[in-house]
Parts: C-alpha cells; sequence; structure tokens
C-alpha cells in the first residue's frame, strides 16, 4: 500500500541465566534490565524506532532456544540479536542451528568476554563462526548496537541489489 510504513522485526533471546539481567551480578553484567532497550534505540534510531518491532525471549533450555530460532526462519523475522549465555561456549547444537536457519544472528554479550582472562573458556564461542558479527562489553546496550547493526546490514543490502 502506497504510504504504508514497513516494518522490521527483530527478536531479542537470551540464554541461561540471562532471565534476571541487571539484578545478576551487576557488577559483571550491568545494572540496567531490558526493559531500558526500546528507549535506547528510540534514542539511537529516532523516528526508525517506530518501524521496528522487537520480540523478546529468554530461556535456559538448549532445546528450547534452538526451536526458537528455527521459529525465527519459519516467521522470516529480519535478525536476532542473541546472548546465549554459556552455551555460547559450549553448545555446538546452537551453533549448527545458526549455520543453517539463514536469518542473520548477531551474537551479544554483557560482559567483554574476551577480556574475563581469569576464565579463558568464556573467551571461545562456538557460534561466533555463524554470526554476522559481535557485541561484547556493553551491557544491555550491546543489544541495541546489534539491532542498530542488522538494520543497516539489511539497508545496505536492500541498495546493493
Ligand atoms: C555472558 C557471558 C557468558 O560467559 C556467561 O555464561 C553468561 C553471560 C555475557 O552476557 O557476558 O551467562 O553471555
Amino acid at each position: 500500500m502506497e504510504g504504508a510504513m514497513s516494518t522490521r522485526k527483530y527478536l531479542i533471546l537470551n540464554g541461561p541465566n540471562l532471565g534476571h539481567i541487571g539484578q545478576r551480578q551487576p557488577e559483571i553484567y550491568g545494572t540496567q534490565g531490558l526493559d531500558a532497550l526500546p528507549v535506547m534505540l528510540k534514542g539511537m534510531l529516532g523516528d526508525k524506532a517506530d518501524e521496528i518491532e522487537l520480540v523478546f525471549h529468554q530461556s535456559n533450555f538448549e532445546g528450547n532456544l534452538i526451536d526458537r530460532l528455527e521459529m525465527a526462519r519459519r516467521e522470516g523475522l529480519d535478525g536476532v540479536a542473541f546472548n546465549a549465555g554459556a552455551l555460547t561456549h559450549t553448545s555446538l547444537a546452537i551453533a549448527d542451528c545458526i549455520a543453517w536457519i539463514g536469518v542473520p544472528v548477531v551474537e551479544v554479550h554483557l560482559s567483554n568476554i574476551f577480556a574475563r582472562t581469569d576464565e579463558p573458556l568464556r573467551q571461545k564461542s562456538l557460534m561466533g563462526k555463524s554470526c554476522v558479527g559481535c557485541v561484547a562489553g556493553f551491557g544491555i546496550l550491546g543489544y541495541a548496537l546489534a539491532v542498530l547493526a542488522l538494520e543497516r546490514r539489511a539497508a545496505d543490502r536492500q541498495e546493493n541489489n
């Protein structure tokens, strides 16, 4: 329809132990909750933020996260900002899923996993190679940056077609 605003839909997906962001170990993961995200995006995107729909999902279960990613494919979602928590470092199953679904995924971490030198296991990501990028170390802002990057990427690809 002429003049109709197109909307992009992004999934904010969180894995185990990420159901209480802002409360869990705030000295590592920050004090802000996910409720701050829409305001942040409005600040970054201005009126363009009205063209974006965010859907939120969190699960402590690996299979549930894979089901949600497969659903994102069926729904034709425009992208996923995904913090897989500890499963980032251990789950080949999640990495395999991201590799085939055809939905762009940005890996997000509240903490800077690469700076956590006291726990080398956290510096490694199994899913990273199948993601379009990674944002780590900025707390909640990381999800907003991921959505912004997905928006820019989609616009660039449209221009180049
Ligand atoms: C995390 C980092 C992971 O190592 C950890 O297991 C988490 C959170 C982050 O957001 O910094 O649960 O993904």
